[in-house]
């Protein structure tokens, strides 16, 4: 696939959060990717020293959900450094291998991490691929793939960055084949107030340090720490998944609602 860098509409006059402020939807790109490029190179340190490591099961119980078969198009949109890829290419070639190994009725998968952050991208290179994967630099809200041309898509704490979620769905939705899968892994709101305490409390005081001392950069992780609470509430969300004309959209807590996996149907 031909590495592609498609642009937003630099006139849509609409404003976007970023993080607790809100501004032009077009500045909203650029403040994000800028965030991205700068956490780059620290990125899954960071994942791991926030979470504890925890990032690593929320991501297995979405790949399992989204239970890639040989032969797929599996597409893993604001796919950074390409952890759910990975994920997906092995369990791909895990089920084919149950099924008597590669053949003309069980060809290998076809993974596709796409991100508009060639930083992020250049980072999941330097860390190493699967021979399933394919990289590709390009937009949530301009997708550069044909309509119908993809079994699954993913997006894995990506959803929250995107200046315009309704597009980017729109967008899942028309790459979609009859019948794909659509998942969703993000931050959500913890249910229990016991919980949200020490989320918050480790979320606003913790990882902008962390941040700081690890990556230099704690600006970047303020906007993410801010960035999970502008994001929609699960039902909500869950709406917009059926507005961009999804179906059976069900929801999955992580950790006590840390975290969700949203995930439907094209059909
Ligand atoms: C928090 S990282 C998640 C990376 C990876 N999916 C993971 O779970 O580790 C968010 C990613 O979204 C990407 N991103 C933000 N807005 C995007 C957009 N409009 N199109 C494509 N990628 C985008 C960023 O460049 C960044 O790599």
């Amino acid at each position: 696939m031909t590495d592609v860098s498609a642009s937003p509409d630099a006139s849509s006059g609409k404003t976007s959060s970023f993080g607790f402020r809100d501004v032009d939807a077009t500045e909203k790109v650029r403040m994000v990717r800028g965030v991205f490029d700068s956490v780059a190179s620290s990125y899954d340190l960071m994942n791991d020293l926030m979470s504890g490591g925890v990032h690593r099961l929320w991501k297995d119980a979405a790949a399992a959900k989204l239970n890639p078969r040989p032969g797929e198009t599996i597409l893993d949109v604001a796919g950074g450094t390409g952890d759910m890829a990975r994920r997906y290419a092995r369990m791909a070639r895990a089920a084919q291998t149950r099924r008597g190994g590669p053949g003309p009725s069980n060809p290998d998968a076809s993974v596709i991490v796409l991100d508009y952050n060639a930083e992020m991208i250049m980072a999941g290179v330097a860390k190493g691929g699967e021979p399933e994967m394919q990289w590709s630099v390009g937009d949530a809200m301009a997708l550069p793939l044909p309509d119908a041309s993809i079994d699954a898509y993913s997006i894995s704490f990506g959803i929250r960055n995107v200046a315009d979620i309704p597009q980017a769905l729109r967008e899942a939705r028309r790459v979609m084949k009859p019948g794909g899968r659509f998942l969703c892994l993000e931050f959500s709101r913890p249910t229990a107030s016991a919980i949200r305490k020490a989320y918050d409390a480790w979320s606003f005081h913790a990882i902008p340090r962390i941040g700081g001392w690890v990556a230099g950069d704690r600006a970047s992780y303020q906007y993410l720490v801010e960035s999970i609470r502008r994001f929609p509430d699960p039902s909500t969300f869950k709406s917009m998944i059926e507005d961009a004309r999804f179906s059976r959209v069900a929801v999955t807590n992580l950790s006590g609602g840390v975290a969700a996996i949203h995930h439907g149907w094209a059909i």
